[in-house]
């Protein structure tokens, strides 16, 4: 039987997928160039931003016409990841053509799902938020042979206002230290070089086990000491709890990546106030000072442009603050109301068409400034 697997959205969705594909590659399942020659259709989504959910929402329903008008086969379709749980129960009653719907922390039982609904003709359901069982990252497939992405973490503490992902993939999870660094190792046996560690924030790990504590430099210094490491990156960093420490091992360690993805969201203090995000853009400056000091390494970035009640001079302090820190890529979104987020409470929003305007003026700057880093 053939399987295809549909992506939206984050790195750590392509993680995933990826390890989905493992795990029913090994139950004897192959890949489907498409969907039209597949028997399984799975779509794994994003909630980050309504256009993302609209994107994969239309896709799923486009769906629909695999179904032959009569009789005969047709595959099994599923819509798995974040989406599942945002607005999974209204979906699975609506569109009648999907087999399975499954939340992000039950990925891993998709292979026994698909066996039962196979066999019972049934449909099922899973959206609960439970603790990811390693099963998931069991499988060595890897969709780019030269490169591991590895988890370290699932869901996220920090309840940014405006940010779903704590409602859709849970409260902050940490994976065993010793897991990260085998999982690692076995990749490292594959003849794998580049390795990227994954999590929401990834200086929100700390692990607290028999050994003592285990901090995400600590594990960061593990994994670079692994050999046959060559090319190490993470991704994401929060500001708030984005040390000096990190930046030291960073310039020591020959075999981490010198770049640094710092989400900074907003140049406005008022605005990262209201966006939860727990620093200010003094505080900003400085760390990227001290980056650019101790790691001499490039800079990327996130950008919200339009969120509730922010004005021209917010808006101007963005600009400024992009301007100053010079990074090698920002990637600015406007603002998208989410269902869960805290913000969707305030509801002096931000007019579409400011949003598009204060959007293109960012993607304008950024454009030359990643062309002068970059020549
Ligand atoms: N609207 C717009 N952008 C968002 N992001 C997260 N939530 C939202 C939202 N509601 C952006 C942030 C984050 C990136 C992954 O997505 O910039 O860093
Ligand atoms: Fe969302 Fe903030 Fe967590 Fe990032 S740190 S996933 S923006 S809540």
């Amino acid at each position: 039987m053939k399987v295809f697997i549909r992506t939206f959205g984050c790195q750590m969705n392509d993680r995933d997928s990826e390890a989905l594909t493992g795990l029913l590659l090994e139950e004897g399942y192959t890949q489907a160039k498409d969907e039209g020659s597949a028997d399984i259709i799975l779509v794994n989504t994003c909630s980050v931003r309504e256009h993302a959910e609209d994107r994969a929402r239309s896709y799923v329903g486009s769906l629909k016409k695999l179904y032959p008008k009569s009789g005969s086969r047709r595959p099994i379709v599923g819509l798995i990841g974040c989406m599942a749980r945002n607005i999974g129960e209204e979906i699975f009653q609506r569109m009648r053509h999907i087999d399975l719907m499954c939340g992000p922390s039950g990925l891993y039982k998709i292979p026994a799902y698909i066996e039962k609904i196979k066999k019972e003709k049934i449909r099922i359901i899973d959206i609960d938020d439970t603790f990811r069982d390693e099963e998931m990252y069991r499988a060595a497939f890897r969709m780019e042979p030269d490169h591991a992405q590895v988890v370290i973490s699932t869901g996220c503490s920090n309840y940014c206002s405006y940010c779903v992902v704590p409602y859709v993939r849970g409260n902050l999870r940490l994976r065993k230290p010793d897991f990260i660094l085998d999982e690692v190792k076995r990749n490292i046996d594959m003849g794998i070089k580049k390795v990227t560690l994954l999590g929401q924030n990834v200086n929100d790990y700390v692990y607290i086990g028999k050994s003592g504590k285990i901090t995400f430099v600590k594990l960061l210094k593990s994994v670079s000491e692994i050999k046959g490491v060559e090319d190490l990156s993470f991704i994401s960093s929060q500001p708030r709890n984005t040390t000096k420490e990190l930046f030291q091992l960073m310039a020591r360690a020959k075999n981490i990546t010198k770049n640094l993805h710092l989400p900074v969201q907003s140049g406005s203090n008022r605005m990262l106030k209201l966006m939860k995000r727990g620093y200010t853009r003094e505080h900003y400056l400085s760390l990227v000072a001290d980056y650019k000091r101790i790691v001499k390494g490039t800079i990327s970035t996130d950008v919200i442009v339009g969120f509730p009640t922010e004005t021209d001079k917010d808006f101007q302090q963005t600009k400024k603050i992009l301007e100053k820190i010079k990074c090698k890529n920002a990637y600015i979104f406007k603002y998208s109301q989410r269902m869960r987020a805290q913000s969707r409470k305030m509801l002096d929003g931000v007019s579409d068409e400011v949003k598009a305007e204060r959007h293109s003026i960012l993607l304008e700057l950024q454009k030359s400034i990643s062309g002068k880093i970059r020549s």
